[in-house]
């Protein structure tokens, strides 16, 4: 019998290493496409057992050209860029990592949070431009007893809640989804958007993006929130509206913001920029060294369970499996 050979669209990583480790104990082959285009991946993937994706393109077309794949495997959460109705009729799985950085994101959550509280990007630059004064960063409030709202309470703000409350913060949150247990469990209490803006004093967005997310954060929740409100956003840009955002600032209907995803990255002349009352980072939340190991292990184990006949952790098509059992 010929090798298990598994196709790699594209990647993004400095070294497939992990990936092929794991690869390696079904005796699979690892082969990277030469460029993300149709031609180039149908290259290496027309006649592969498994193919590995990250941002390239997974078409209909591109789907029909591959004569022996069982599973498309993302190297991410997201799986927007693979025709999914396309891979399940042509009888393939479709996976995803959904798990691979929540330490790292809930932590830069928390680190954004603790950088406005702190004023510490602001106060870095006063320093360093000479200035070695409390005046230059009054008002700073205790963050014992603060109030912080999750919007959203799924895999990343169940891990920011222990960490916000080792710092004394309440955590309250809101997610219609979530069972009650869940917030039970986590000591956080459950209540409605509206009553969230109004309480917190910090706001972390960590909803996905759907279409009743899409400037979910935008002039009208801004008006409910605190004067003295910081408002987060890990979690994706087009969330939080940020024209409404900046009015609002400059309104004083919130005393900042720290953002690490945007709507337009890296962002363009957005009023965002320049302001000592707004962080932004380049969308690294989810970046460590260690969990793009893991997203590449987590990946290829995927491939590895549907090669061997067993289920994959996280289909999102699972269908496709039932029809093979069936
Ligand atoms: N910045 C980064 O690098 C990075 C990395 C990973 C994830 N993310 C983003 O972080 C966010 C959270 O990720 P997660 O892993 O916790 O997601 P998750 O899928 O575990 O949970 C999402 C939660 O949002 C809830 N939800 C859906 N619609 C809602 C609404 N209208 N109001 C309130 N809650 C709602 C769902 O019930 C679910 O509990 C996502 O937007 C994800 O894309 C960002």
């Amino acid at each position: 019998m010929p090798p298990l050979l598994v196709a790699v669209a594209d990647s993004v990583f400095p070294t497939l290493d992990p990936a092929r480790g794991v690869l390696s104990g079904i005796g699979a082959e690892l082969q990277l496409a030469a460029e993300p285009t149709l031609e180039a991946i149908l290259r290496v993937a027309a006649d592969a057992d498994a193919l590995l994706v990250t941002y390239a393109k997974i078409t209909a077309e591109m789907i029909q050209g591959l004569t022996r794949c069982r599973i498309i495997s993302r190297f991410g959460i997201g799986v927007d860029n693979v025709d999914l109705a396309a891979a399940t009729s042509a009888g393939i799985v479709v996976t995803r990592v959904p798990d691979y950085c929540i330490d790292e994101v809930s932590d830069h959550a928390l680190a954004l949070l603790l950088a406005v509280a702190r004023k510490i990007p602001f106060a870095n630059a006063q320093v360093q431009a000479g200035r070695w004064e409390m005046a230059a960063v009054v008002p700073i409030h205790r963050l014992r007893g603060s109030v912080l709202g999750l919007a959203g309470f799924g895999r990343i703000p169940q891990l920011v809640a222990p960490k916000a409350k080792s710092f004394g913060l309440r955590v309250v949150a809101h997610d219609p989804y979530v069972p009650t247990e869940i917030f039970t469990r986590a000591g956080v209490e459950s209540v409605e958007f509206p009553q969230l803006l109004k309480m917190s004093d910090y706001v972390s967005v960590h909803t996905p993006l759907l279409p009743e997310t899409r400037g979910l954060f935008g002039a009208d929740a801004f008006r409910q929130m605190k004067p003295t409100a910081y408002l987060i956003n890990t979690a994706r840009g087009p969330i939080v509206d940020e024209a409404a955002l900046a009015r609002a600032l400059d309104a004083g209907h919130l005393a900042g913001a720290a953002l690490d995803v945007m709507t337009q990255e890296p962002p363009v002349s957005s009023p965002l920029v320049g302001r000592d009352n707004v962080i932004l980072t380049p969308h690294t939340s989810f970046y460590s060294e260690e969990s793009l190991v893991d997203l590449q292990v987590k990946a290829a184990e995927e491939v590895v369970c549907v090669l061997t006949g067993r289920a994959p952790r996280n289909p999102v098509n699972p269908e496709v499996l039932q029809q093979r059992t069936a």
